[in-house]
């Protein structure tokens, strides 16, 4: 499977994914965005960090694939454009492609960056993070158990893509990119709403696989195996998030 069956809500993503633009400011800071600068930002989702980035006053333009995520980002004024990002329209259009938290969705990756490569002009440049090499992991381990019994591959049904940076370095040049800084970045992330919510949010197009009568009963236990984990002794949930960070050159 080359693309998870996902399915983004805008209110559920509000109230339980708003730490996915709060944590950028390190990738934002890697892009270092000036003013007048045409950014594309891949993979826009509601237009939360497309939003910060025209604060630095540049000209961005913000893409997503998920219908209700783009409308929530046009509703901030933001100019947004409705593709999947395995298939870009763009042509040497854009100082610098930016995303966060979305190139992991495919696997398609080879076609992502010749999309990325051609939406940029010359020497532009493609400043990313996403998840990387050990990602969710504990997660992936639970929900790829607990979906054994019902006859799912969850990790296929997932279709993530979460390589080491040796990995990415590689796809990234065999794309034409000179890559000028990657870094893999252990970062444990608190979950406002907990697993239970987060696994509602991020994992739908897995839990989709399981009979409805048996949903509720594997995020219950799904919740109960992560508990020892992933949840501190103040009952706080953190995520396991590894992040592949990077910024690269069009050659
Ligand atoms: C991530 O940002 O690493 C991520 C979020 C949701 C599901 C999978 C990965």
């Amino acid at each position: 499977m080359q693309q998870s069956g996902q399915v983004w809500d805008a209110k559920e993503y509000a109230a339980n994914g708003r730490f996915v633009a709060d944590l950028a400011q390190d990738v934002v800071a890697l892009l270092a965005p000036a003013p007048g600068e045409r950014i594309l930002d891949l993979g826009c989702g509601d237009g939360a960090l497309t939003e910060r980035l025209a604060a630095f006053g540049t000209d961005v333009t913000g893409c997503d694939r998920a219908p209700e995520m783009l409308a929530a980002a046009s509703a901030r004024g933001l100019r947004t454009v409705a593709a999947d990002m395995t298939a870009l329209p763009f042509a040497h259009e854009f100082d610098a492609v930016f995303s966060n938290a979305a190139l992991h969705w495919t696997r398609a990756q080879p076609t992502v960056l010749a999309g990325v490569h051609r939406a940029l002009r010359p020497g532009g440049r493609f400043v990313a993070e996403m998840g990387g090499l050990g990602n969710i992991a504990a997660i992936r381990t639970a929900l790829q158990v607990l979906l054994r019994s019902y006859g799912v591959d969850a990790e296929e049904h997932a279709a993530s893509f979460f390589p080491s940076a040796d990995e990415y370095a590689g796809l990234l040049q065999a794309a034409g990119f000179r890559v000028s800084s990657i870094a893999l970045i252990p970062r444990p992330t608190q979950l406002p709403g907990g697993m239970d919510a987060w696994l509602r949010t991020f994992r739908n197009g897995v839990l989709q696989q399981v009979p409805e009568s048996r949903r509720e009963a594997v995020i219950a236990e799904a919740v109960d195996l992560l508990w020892p984990v992933l949840c501190d002794s103040s009952g706080v949930w953190w995520a396991d998030y590894v992040r592949l960070r990077f910024r690269a050159e069009r050659e």
